[in-house]
């Protein structure tokens, strides 16, 4: 199968500052791939290496069989992959409408159209609201509005940092079933995620990281009923 994403001993980080102490990871076509771990262990930074973001070091990483550890960000996003950050993911001074038209700067205007119209489908909250400044979303909103955007350079692969954090229950589930079905039109996904118990539930495979390094991966389901792994990460025992 092919693999999307194969990054093979990376190191990065900040500068000189290293972080990442060796990543190995993958995702094949088609996949969703939950990344969990404490805070301050490494997952954004891991994102923001993988797309340019910030500093690499060493290693390999592989987009569809190609070489693309530390391309600049504007390449990594025309071969097909997309990102959407944990923090500052939205412009609030601008209108939705505006952030989606930010989300297709140098595409053609049809391009563009459909993208914002996809984004209207799968969140149909976002459909009134377009007129509206960003600011004036509920946080939930927000992040739609961020994945929609993410989504109109129309991508193959998407990496999401906690799309879900401090949302409520209600939108949580939303936004994790639609990235779910995101895999429907092809789209492969590597998630972050604070709510391990809701994104493994509907991954593929799971990696834990802790102290920038994988110290456990595998099937999503096996992580979710593993009793230790459970306890300490899932919060299961406590
Ligand atoms: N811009 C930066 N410059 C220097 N160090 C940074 C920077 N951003 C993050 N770090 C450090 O990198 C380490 C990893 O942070 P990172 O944000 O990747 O963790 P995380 O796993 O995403 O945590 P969280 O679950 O809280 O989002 C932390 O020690 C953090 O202080
Ligand atoms: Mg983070």
């Amino acid at each position: 199968m092919t693999k999307v994403l194969e990054v093979t001993g990376l190191e990065g980080g900040y500068g000189s500052v290293q972080i990442l102490n060796g990543i190995d990871l993958y995702v094949d076509q088609g996949e969703f791939v939950t990344i969990i771990g404490p805070n301050g262990c490494g997952k954004s930074t891991f994102l923001k290496v993988l797309f340019g973001l910030t500093t690499h070091h060493k290693g390999s990483v592989l987009h569809n069989n190609i070489e693309v550890s530390a391309w600049r960000t504007d390449r990594l996003v025309k071969r097909g992959i997309a990102y959407v950050p944990q923090v500052d993911n939205v412009f609030p001074s601008l209108s939705v409408n505006e952030n989606l038209l930010m989300g297709g700067i140098n595409m053609k205007s049809d391009e563009i159209t459909k993208g914002i119209n996809r984004a209207c489908r799968m969140f149909p909250d976002l459909k009134s609201r377009m007129n509206d400044l960003a600011a004036s979303l509920s946080g939930g909103e927000r992040q739609m509005l961020a994945i929609s955007r993410a989504l109109i350079s129309n991508p193959s692969f998407l990496m999401l940092d906690e799309p879900t954090a401090a949302l409520s229950p209600r939108y949580q589930k939303e936004i994790l079933a639609n990235i779910d079905r995101l895999r429907n039109d092809g789209i492969s996904v590597l998630l972050v995620e604070q709510n391990a118990r809701l994104s493994l539930a509907r991954s593929d495979r799971g990696y834990i990281f802790s102290n920038g390094k994988v110290v456990f991966s595998g099937n999503a389901k096996s992580i979710l009923n593993d009793p230790d792994i459970g306890g300490y990460f899932l919060g299961v025992n406590t």
